[in-house]
């Protein structure tokens, strides 16, 4: 425990998914604390956009972090970039160099290593966060195969099976002293890192976003996690525009 906030671990051997399990046991995470819900294996594991989050049994991290907000903290829609970063830096302490397609994808080679889903639950006076990660730990090539995007594994990398347990404690205890600091200071302090991090800096990329399909040049994100997307603008000729998109996919 530091910072006044303790860590709780809930292991779960099998579970359709622990973003699902941790938001119908909301009421039993304890208020000042940040649990961490784990599986083992997940039999509906759960992507962004409705797509399902391969999650074979005793190969990979498959963990649901769950907290409570106040109704003001300013960082809400924030918290998977937060995790993100944390995730970062638990594969660089392996030698690995990740980065981050926005808005939370991590990315090594151009290849998913891990995803983030999060989900929020209003409750009277708070929010309860749920910001659940994936991360491909000891993926076989084979496994790899079966997913529909490009993925890879700390396995594939590093061509050395890990201590899946180890890295989820790592992964935990960096988010638990980024989300104490993101209470404190909200996404500022974040923010840098993260430009430093984001894929496709200064390219040309197509972002979908509510059905509408942009395409420009990826400045970056701005001081709330927005990406900023120098638009050619829609008719020949026509001035480039700055474009802030809260939500959508790159593609
Ligand atoms: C994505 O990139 O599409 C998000 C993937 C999130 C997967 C994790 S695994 C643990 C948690 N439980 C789920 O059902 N999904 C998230």
């Amino acid at each position: 425990m530091t910072n006044g906030k303790p860590l709780h671990y809930i292991g779960l051997s099998s579970v359709d998914s622990t973003n699902t399990w941790a938001k119908e046991h909301v009421a039993e995470c304890a208020k000042e604390a940040l649990t961490c819900i784990y599986a083992r294996e997940q039999t509906a594991g759960r992507g962004r956009s409705g797509k399902h989050w391969l999650s074979p049994k005793d190969t990979n991290i498959y963990a649901s972090y769950v907290f409570f907000l106040p109704k003001d903290f300013k960082a809400l829609h924030n918290l998977g970039q937060i995790l993100a970063l944390s995730c970062v830096s638990t594969l660089k302490s392996l030698s690995l160099l990740p980065v981050i397609k926005w808005p939370n994808d991590i990315l090594i080679n151009r290849k998913k290593i891990a995803g983030i889903l999060g989900e929020l639950v209003e409750l009277k006076d708070s929010y309860a966060a749920i910001v659940g990660i994936g991360v491909n730990v000891n993926m076989t090539s084979e496994m790899l195969a079966r997913i529909d995007q490009p993925a890879t594994s700390i396995l594939a990398l590093l061509s050395k099976p890990q201590d899946i347990m180890s890295i989820l404690a790592s992964l935990s205890q960096a988010f638990h002293s980024d989300l104490v600091r993101a209470l404190r200071e909200g996404f500022s302090p974040f923010y840098p890192q993260y430009n430093a991090l984001l894929d496709r800096l200064g390219e040309e990329i197509r972002v979908e976003n509510r059905g509408e399909r942009l395409r420009g040049i990826c400045l970056g994100i701005d001081t709330e996690g927005r990406l900023l997307l120098q638009s050619p603008g829609k008719e020949p000729m026509s001035i480039p525009q700055i474009l802030t998109i809260s939500s959508g996919e790159i593609s």
